[in-house]
This record gives structure tokens, sequence and C-alpha cells, in this order.
């Protein structure tokens, strides 16, 4: 049967939004936000006009990789709440339409998980295999994942006098999917939590996930890697009809598009676009669209019911890895030109509004420019107001702190001590007696406004979830122009990634004579186009426009 209705895939139109419910709302003022916390701001999030929850890690953990270190995949962190909390969260969240996906972090466990306290035990203990161990390191260099941290991704056990592999901290040893046991343990976490009413997972680390590094000529091995993703994906269609794995993959676009599963589209669902978000960085660095278009034309085409992630920010690291060096040292000196702003020689540990200057011109362009490309908006909590980082802090958690509620003490997160805080609150010019939602729920000119008004301009404008890009020919270096095209229909949008004001003329492809452009951020006028789809607009300094192009007898609403 074809596809009829645009939301029959829901992923494709969804807004999503990543939070840990640790920073997100306390409830019961230990100073650890919790799930009933997060329950109770689900008007808030259906308010912002969001339609999926990202869940970072809730499991029970050692903390330290910020839950990223799973000790049980089966359990909830006490501090956070219990299953009845989480079931009616979830509750909570489909009576607002909103979905639910969490994170899936087995590419390793915590080194206390039960299974790697056995497998470390003995040679022959039954879960030896369950990781990835060698007499000696293979030879060859392999990069690590954190190099300020480890200089090696094997590690000597003293017990049983072999190395495990750990392609993250050395407290995070990889699992062995090679072996069928393993494959069959990650499917039934899968199964567990989607009996519990989630829609999907973010797949942590794919490519180190599905890296037979190690592994050799086992028993049971995939002949392709990329077939246990694709055997993941086949659990999950059966399980649940609508379920999504959205999977962080920072790679090339053309690796991208096997891990989509190329035509069949039977591998994961959606992709971050790394590079994308990388060369958007370098396009604002130099104030000049180039960089952004080329890595948006560049993007392979991807089967319909696969989909791009698009981010300005997500809770690591900017990671700027895939530029050059040059190209990652401009982004540094524009965004992060001090040390303790840098981390692992590759990224960037703060926030937009704070690299920008807190330009409210600015950071309104990036996301304006963010929700107009193709694919599914991902936003990082508290990037609606405008958070900042805490710029005490050097690493990459400096960008999660607590939610900043109002600018009462602990920017109403909590009323425990700001001594037992899960994080400490940021106090500088975005600290919560400057941002805070509170105060911006109030009033119509601020970011979560704005932010508003984008979320339900894209919601309504599904050719931006299912479209056609296009970029089109103008004078402007500093501008983009582009139109995405659907089913639904067309949208036109322009942004100045510069500070001066520019005029820019173009000819809109396609374009009828009695075609009406409406504009959809700033006043709902219309313009319609010159002989042939001349168009001449001015654009302020970081300005942006978005029109939706209707043509004559359109029954579309503007
Ligand atoms: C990617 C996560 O986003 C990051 O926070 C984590 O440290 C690593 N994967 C390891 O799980």
């Amino acid at each position: 049967m074809r596809i009829t209705d645009t939301s029959d895939l829901w992923w494709k139109t969804a807004v999503v939004y990543c939070l840990d419910v640790e920073t997100f709302m306390d409830w019961n003022d230990d100073g650890v936000g919790d799930f009933e916390g997060l329950a109770h701001r689900m008007d808030y999030l259906n308010e912002l006009g969001i339609t999926c929850l990202w869940l970072m890690p809730f499991y029970p953990s050692p903390g330290r990789d910020d839950g990223y270190d799973v000790s049980e995949y089966y359990g909830i962190d006490e501090r956070l709440g219990n299953f009845g909390d989480f079931v009616e969260m979830i509750r909570m969240a489909r009576d607002r339409g909103i979905r639910v996906i969490i994170d899936l972090v087995v590419n390793h466990t915590s080194d206390e998980h039960p299974w790697f306290v056995q497998s470390r035990s003995s040679r022959d203990n039954p879960y030896r295999d369950y990781y990835v161990w060698r007499d000696t390191p293979p030879r060859g260099k392999q990069d690590v994942v954190f190099p300020d941290v480890e200089d090696s991704v094997w590690e000597l056990d003293e017990t049983t006098g072999q190395y495990y592999l750990h392609h993250f901290y050395s407290f995070q040893p990889d699992l062995n999917v090679t072996n069928p046991k393993v494959r069959d343990e990650v499917a039934k976490i899968m199964g567990f939590w989607l009996e519990l009413g989630v829609s999907g997972f973010r797949v942590d680390a794919v490519p180190f996930l599905i890296d037979p590094t190690g592994v050799e000529h086992a028993e049971g091995a995939l002949e392709d890697p990329l077939d246990f993703l694709k055997s993941l994906r086949a659990f999950l269609g059966r399980r649940s009809g609508d379920a999504i794995m959205l999977g962080e993959a920072n790679l090339p676009h053309r690796e991208q598009v096997r891990y989509f599963g190329g035509r069949d589209a039977d591998g994961l669902t959606m992709q971050f676009d790394f590079i994308a978000m990388q060369n958007l960085y370098l396009s604002l660095a130099r104030g000049d669209a180039r960089p952004l278009t080329k890595a948006l034309r560049g993007r392979p085409r991807i089967a319909v019911e696969a989909q791009w992630a698009n981010f300005v920010r997500n809770h690591d690291e900017l990671t700027l890895d895939k530029l050059s060096d040059e190209e990652r040292q401009e982004v540094f000196a524009a965004f992060g030109p001090e040390p303790q702003q840098q981390v692992y020689g590759r990224g960037i540990v703060r926030r937009l509004p704070g690299m920008l200057g807190g330009d409210p011109r600015r950071i309104r362009m990036v996301y304006s420019l963010m929700f107009s490309l193709p694919g599914t908006p991902v936003l990082f909590y508290g990037e609606e107001i405008g958070m900042g980082e805490d710029t005490r802090v050097h690493d990459r958690t400096s960008v999660r702190t607590p939610m900043q509620w109002t600018n009462g003490p602990n920017g109403g997160f909590s009323n425990a001590d700001p001594g037992a805080l899960a994080a400490a609150i940021p106090d500088d010019g975005f600290s919560p007696a400057h941002v805070n939602a509170s105060e911006q729920r109030h009033d119509p000119d601020s970011l979560l406004h704005f932010m508003k008004l984008l979320i339900h301009r894209y919601r309504a404008s599904a050719e931006l979830g299912w479209g056609e890009l296009e970029i089109l020919r103008q004078g402007s270096a500093s501008v983009l122009v582009h139109t995405v095209s659907g089913g639904e229909g067309r949208m036109l949008a322009l942004h100045n990634l510069a500070g001066d004001p520019v005029t820019t003329s173009f000819v809109l492809p396609d374009s009828g004579p009695d075609d009406v452009l409406v504009d959809l951020l700033v006043d709902g006028r219309t313009l319609t186009p010159g002989e042939g789809g001349k168009l001449s607009i001015p654009l302020d300094g970081y300005g942006y426009r978005w029109f939706r192009v209707l043509p004559t007898g359109s029954k579309r609403l503007g």
C-alpha cells in the first residue's frame, strides 16, 4: 500500500526534544531531576509543540559517563523514580500526542554490569564471550574516542591476564555483538522497553557497536556487521509497527547511506547529520553560506522511509572532527578560542548562545535555518530558551546544567540545597536571572516564543520532512536561499549568515505567473514573483525569511 498520509511515518515530521531526566525537573527536592518532575512539565513540552521526547540514559549506573555506563538494562536509576513513574510519564506524553524514545547504549556496559563482573572472573566463565578479549592488543593504531583520558582501546585485566576492548572509557567494556547470545540480549532489552510504551531508540555509538574489532573468526559472527543493525530493525518492526532507531553515527554521508540500509531502508530509521552540523559552524564562523551549501548538496539521496535528523547542538562536545585541521581552527578561533573551551582536540564545550555572544538575531537565524532544512529537527533541552553552559566546567558536561525554569533559587529546578544539585547552575550572563522559561512564556518577543513559532510552522509544512531540497543560485556568498518541495507543497527560505544587510536576487524555479509567497515568520504578508519567477528580497544582517509558495488555485493555508 502506498503511503497516503504524511503522518504515516511519524518520524518524518517529528520535532524531537532530548533531555536528561536527572537535570530537567526535580519534584521531590533531593537535588536530582525525576520522572515525576518530567511528568509535571509535559504540558510545557506540549505547549512548545515538540512531538517526540528522547530520554538520555536513566538506567542504574555508576554514573562515570553520565549514565552512558549502564549497569542494569532492566531498571531505572532509583534517584529518578521507579517503573510506575516511568509508565505514568509515558502515558502522559502519549495523552498529548508526544512519543518517547530512549537511549539504547549497547556498544558497551559499565564494568560494574553483572555480565562483565562474570566475564572478567575467569577465562572459562559462561559470560567470557559477552565481551572482547585478546591475549595481546592487535597491532596498528586504533583511535581512542577520548584522547585526553585514554591512550588505548585495550585494557589489561590482571585477573585473567587478557586485554578487553573498550572504544570509550576503560570502565566501559565493549560488548561482543558477534556473539549470538549478546545479540539476543540486545533484542530482549529493546523488546522490554517497547512493551513499556516507548516508540524507539536513539542508538548510541553505532559504528562502534557494529565494529567487529578484535573478534576474529568468531563462531556465529555476521558476514556483514550491518546485518546486526538490520536484524534489530526487523525485530523492531515485528514488535512494534512504528518504532524507530535514531542512530548516532558520525560518519561521512556515503557511509551513512549504508547504515540506512540503502534503498531497502532496512537499517537505521534516522541518523543525525553531523556533516551538515559541522559545516554549519564553519559557515557561521566565516559568515559564508558556502560550506553548509556544499555539505547539503553532498547529502546523498535516501529512501523515503529514512530520514536525516538536523541539530545544532547535542549533549556532547560540539564535535568538529569532520572538518579539516585548518577549518577546525577557524571554528575554534571564532567560537571557542580558550583552551578550556575545547576538548579532545576536536570539539567545543559551549552551547550556541555563548558561542554567538548572545546575539539574539544570530541565534534566531541559526534555529530558523535548522528548522528550514529537509529532515527532522532535534533540540537539546534549554535550547528553546537560549541557555548557556557552565563556564566553570571544562568538559562535555558543561552543557548539561539543570533546566532553568524560573529566576528563583536554583532556577526553579529544585528546592534542594544548591550543593546537592545534580549539576551546578550557571552564574554568568546566562544564569536563570537572565534566561528562564517562566519569564519567556509571558514575553511575546522571547526566544521561546520564536521557537514555538518555528516548531508550529515546521509542523504545518510537511514538505520539510518529506520534500526535496534545492539550493538556488544568487549572488551573495553569505546567503543561503533554498526551497523544499514535496507532495504537500513548497517552502522558500532565505538566511543571511553574515552581519551586513543584503538584498538577494534570484529566480524561483517552476514559478507560475500567479504564484503567491506568504511570509511565515514575520507578518504573513504576501509577495509575488516577477516575470520568470524573478525575486529580489532584502535581508537584515543575520536575517531570515520563510515563505510558503502557493500556486494559483492552491487550497493550502498560508
Ligand atoms: C555517545 C554519547 O553521546 C556520549 O555521551 C557517550 O559518552 C558515548 N556515546 C559513550 O556511550
